[in-house]
């Protein structure tokens, strides 16, 4: 996983990868943030997702970021980026932990359809990024993000 992460995004945010393999090791967690999730099929894993307390200095004052999905070229377009997201979503929600926040410098398409919104536009690192949330299921109560920390 280090290795796609550096491939797609290392000309971008210059992370080598024992940083990103360090930051992987923390997100080693099974109910508190920051954690990262996978699809596998057996052990393949096909794809994976971060719920992470913070991914956007500028940004700090929201919390926590929908971070890193990343799915392997062969397992694209069959729906595990979709599923990736709609599992983390539930995973923050049954925690109440909303709203969510992500940041993306390309299609939105794929976040609005999961019931994502826009927030803001901004410039960052040179490229045009949107910032979107999402609010919550319905019936969702909405906590700290202190809950998933403890
Ligand atoms: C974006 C990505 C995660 C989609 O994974 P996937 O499993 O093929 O996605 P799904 O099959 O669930 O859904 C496909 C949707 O993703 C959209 N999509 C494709 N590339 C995208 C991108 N770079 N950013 C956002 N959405 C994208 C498609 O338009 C499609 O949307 P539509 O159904 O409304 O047309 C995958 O292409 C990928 O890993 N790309 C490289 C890393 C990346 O760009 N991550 C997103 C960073 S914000």
């Amino acid at each position: 996983m280090a290795k796609w992460f550096y491939d797609e995004w290392h000309t971008f945010d210059g992370r080598s990868i024992d940083q990103i393999t360090a930051q992987l090791s923390d997100n080693l967690n099974r109910h508190s943030l920051p954690i990262t999730f996978v699809a596998h099929e057996n052990l393949e894993i096909m794809g994976t997702v971060s719920l992470d307390i913070s991914d956007l200095p500028e940004f700090d004052c929201y919390s926590p970021w929908l971070s890193s999905l990343y799915v392997h070229e062969g397992h694209r377009g069959k729906g595990v980026a979709s599923t990736l997201v709609s599992h983390l979503k539930h995973f923050a929600c049954s925690g109440g932990v909303t709203p969510l926040y992500l940041w993306t410098p390309g299609s939105t398409s794929l976040y609005e359809r999961l019931g994502w919104f826009e927030i803001s536009r901004r410039s960052y690192r040179y490229k045009d990024i949107t910032i979107m949330s999402y609010a919550g299921l319905h019936g969702c109560s909405v906590h700290s993000v202190a809950q998933l920390l403890r």
